[in-house]
This record gives C-alpha cells, structure tokens and sequence, in this order.
C-alpha cells in the first residue's frame, strides 16, 4: 500500500463496479490479452530484491492484516487466524504469501476454502473463482503450532523469539512470516491490529495504538491498532512480564512504555529522555510521523540488538541514551520513509546513526564533527576493510555491520559539509515530507540532493557510495 497505489486500485475498483462484472471470463474466441479479456496468471513469487530472493510477491497490494492469536509462553503454542485484506494488480489465478510459521489447517478467499500449498517460506494460493486485475479480496489463513527464530545471513536471530517470560518478536529483515502470512517486502506497507491473548500477569505489546486490554478466566486480550501504513519488517506483538507507562509527550504525542522490571533502572535514562529526542529530531527533520510513540524494552539477551518496530523501538536489553535515539530517528528514516531495495540500508543506518550523532552534541557530548573524525569513524586507517565494501551495495552479511551505520552518517556529514547547513536540512527535511509512509531508493535521494542545493553531486556521492577504499577527496 502505497498512496499513489491506493490512489490507483480505488479508481480500478470503481472502474469494475460500473461495468458491474466482477469475474466474468472473456468470451472464449478472444484473442488472449486483447482489451478487457482478463488474462489469469501466478502472480510472482518475489518483488525480485537479490539479498533475499524469496521476499515479498507480485500481483497483489496489501492494504490490511488482522492477526487474532493466543499465545501460551509455558508451552510455547500459538494458535492463529490472519485476515488480509489485498487488492489484485493483475488477473490472478495464483499468488503468494510468505510464511514460515506452524502448521495452517485452512486457507479461504473471498470465504472459499481452498487447497494451498507450502514451499519453503512460499504459502501458495490458488483462489477460486479467480481474481480480476482491481479487485479486493480477503484472505483467511488458520495456523497453530510452536512459531520459532529466523536466522540471518550475518548470523544473529530474528522473528518469533522465545524468552523467560513470553517472547520476542522481531521481523528485519524476514523474520515476520515466521508468524504471520505477508508480503514480506518493506514496499509493500499496509495497516495492522493485532488482537492478543496471553495468560493473565503477561502484557502484549504491538505497533500503535492501544484499542482495548481485557481479562477473563486467567487470560488477558490486547487490541492494537496500528493505522499508519506499515512495512510488515516492522511489525511486533512482544509478549512478557512489563511495567507499564502511559503518558502524552509534551507534543501531545501518547506514549507506551513496556519494561521487563528488570531492566528499569537501568533504562531510566534513555526513557526519561524520549520526549526530548522527539522534540530535537521534530525541529530538525520535520513533524514525527505516527499518532503514537514509546519503547518495550523486554530481557532477550541471544537477539543482542535493538530494533525500530514502528511506534515503539524495542531493545532486548538495557536501553542506553544512545540507541535510543538512534531507534527514535529511525521511525522518520527507516519507518516512514522505507528502503526500496535492501541494498538502500544505508539510507535507515546512516541517517539514524547521524541523527544519533547530532542528539549526543545537542545533549552536551562529542561534536558531530569529533565523532565524524573519532577512530570508528573518518580517523580508521586507509587499509582498514571498513572501507573495502560498497556503502550503496554492502550485501546481506553486512547490512547491519557498522559500514552501512558509520560510513552512511559520515556519508550525510561531508553532504552537509559540502551543500551547507540550510540546503542540507532542507534535504532531510524534504526526504521526510516527500516520502512519507512510503519507500524510497539511492537515486532519489541523489536526485533530492541535487535538487536542493543546486549542485552537481555526481562525484561526491560516486566517490562516498559507489567506490571502496577511504575517500580523500569529495
Ligand atoms: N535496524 C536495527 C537498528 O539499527 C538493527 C536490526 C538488526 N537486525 C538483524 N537481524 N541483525 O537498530
Ligand atoms: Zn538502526
């Protein structure tokens, strides 16, 4: 769901109902493909992203998931339903979801059962009757069964995460179809509730708002609702143990703070901070972009790293001044404005990890231009490999090292060096506005660069993105 396609399925679906023939086959002596013959194909079993060939799927746009499930954390079960409202963008005879969850007893669209079928992370579809190019469709996938990690090409963990109290859950870069059908691709953003039932004493914690938390017969339901387009990489419903805090930022802005008791004090700062960081980055990028903000900061010490989810960041241990407004920033850079291509990483990292930057001088630290110079920035020698690997292209091992972060934030500072402070937060500012809930790539933001300053920025963005080894000149 993006708006120009919004835009564009809604007059389609409008389209269909004045002619009033929603799938009706072309008469059978139609020459195939001439105009209003519907021509039924699989939709593509990928957006064709090459750092992870299986992600995402053609032929269709999400605009909703509705996920009910319980969850059982001493037995590990989870017993799911998933409703996904799509819109077709071709005539469809199959397409699919990606899911790497338990077992799925049902599959229905449009309330038809269907027989489907699984392949790898591949949940396969073949609706009938068939779906024309405009139209809306539901989809109802049953599962049940013990969801479990993704592991990434660098190594760490990732999707449904068991822990001592509930569990996990984090999806960047696939791990949310270990528990829930989608197209698992951040071009495809959508809305989302999630409804949650855990054993009474645990809390549920999901993207946006919360609509409604209810208990009954040693079971608690939680209702979140998140209706700010999504990318499903985002997505959480952390379950666990959490003191809870709900306040409204000084902003107006409702906040939800989940803390696994355990990491309270230690966290103490950081939280107490986030109206503050919401502030600075506001003045500098432009308004924050969802309804609602806060953190879950749950005890989840194999994943060893934090993560944007949109709304509510999410730590699996302490969390430090730093990260957290690190994952703050992200949700202008990263949430709001998504890559188009993994390969456009440095896009989330580098501005999070600059606006990371600016935040530590704004709160009396090291100068954004001391960190720029420091030994893990500009100061790494010449034959160092931190720059032997493409910023532009750092490849699915090394899209969370610390090039994408570091040299992508020292990227945006030698841009501001060159273009000035008013022209370069008027890029910032600008990438924010123009993207909003959205994606976008490399080349667009070489061609807002371009645009707002006036300059020609072909060799400064060649010799910083494009190029290895240290630049010297730019
Ligand atoms: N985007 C996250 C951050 O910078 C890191 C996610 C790491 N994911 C992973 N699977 N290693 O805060
Ligand atoms: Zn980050």
């Amino acid at each position: 769901m993006t708006i120009p396609r919004l835009r564009g399925a809604a007059l389609a679906t409008v389209a269909l109902m004045a002619t009033g023939s929603a799938v009706v086959p072309g008469p059978a002596a139609a020459a195939p493909g001439a105009p209003g013959t519907p021509r039924y194909t699989a939709g593509a079993p990928t957006v064709g992203d090459p750092y992870f060939p299986d992600q995402g799927n053609g032929g269709y746009d999400v605009q909703h998931y509705d996920l009910v499930f319980s969850y059982d954390p001493a037995t590990r079960f989870m017993d799911a339903t998933a409703t996904i409202t799509a819109v077709a963008t071709q005539d469809l005879d199959q397409f699919n979801l990606d899911f790497r969850g338990p077992e799925v007893s049902s599959v229905t669209v449009n309330g038809h059962a269907h027989a489907f079928t699984r392949d790898g992370q591949e949940l396969i579809v073949t609706p009938r009757p068939k779906l024309k190019a405009g139209q809306r469709f539901t989809v109802v996938v049953r599962y049940a069964g013990v969801p479990g990690p993704v592991t990434d090409p660098d190594g760490s963990i990732e999707g449904w995460v068991p822990t001592d109290d509930g569990a996990f859950v984090v999806g960047e870069p696939q791990g949310t179809p270990a528990w829930l059908p989608t197209n698992d691709h951040p071009t495809d953003k959508a809305t989302f509730r999630f409804t949650a039932t855990v054993p009474e004493g645990l809390t549920a914690v999901g993207n946006g708002q919360l609509l409604s938390q209810q208990t009954r017969d040693g079971w608690t339901t939680f209702v979140w609702d998140n209706t700010e387009p999504m990318a499903t990489y985002l997505a959480t419903i952390t379950i666990g143990k959490f003191e809870v805090t709900q306040t409204v930022t000084p902003g107006g802005i409702p906040s939800y703070v989940a803390i696994d008791p355990r990491l309270v004090a230690g966290s103490a700062d950081a939280v107490s901070q986030i109206p503050k960081m919401l502030e600075f980055f506001t003045g500098k990028f432009g308004p924050y972009p969802f309804a609602s903000t806060g953190a879950i900061i749950d005890y989840a010490p194999n994943v060893g790293y934090a993560l944007e989810t949109q709304t509510k960041p999410i730590f699996s241990s302490r969390a430090s001044v730093g990260t957290m407004a690190h994952e703050l920033a992200h949700q202008w850079y990263g949430d709001s404005v998504s890559p188009e291509r993994w390969s456009d990483i440095w896009l989330n990292e580098g501005f999070a990890t600059y606006a990371q930057w600016m935040y530590t001088e704004y709160n009396g630290g090291a100068s954004v231009q001391q960190t720029f110079n420091s030994s893990s920035n500009y100061g790494r020698a010449a034959s160092s490999s931190f720059w032997q690997i493409v910023l532009a292209d750092p490849g699915p091992e090394d899209m969370f090292s610390n090039i994408p972060y570091n040299r992508g934030a020292m990227t945006l500072h030698a841009l501001r060096g060159k273009v000035g402070d008013d022209a370069f937060f008027r890029i910032l500012r600008q990438w924010a506005a123009i993207h909003r809930h959205s994606d976008a790539g490399t080349a667009d933001f070489i061609a807002l660069a371009e645009r707002e300053s006036g300059q020609n920025l072909g060799a400064f963005f060649d010799v910083w993105l494009y190029q290895k080894g240290k630049p010297t000149t730019w």
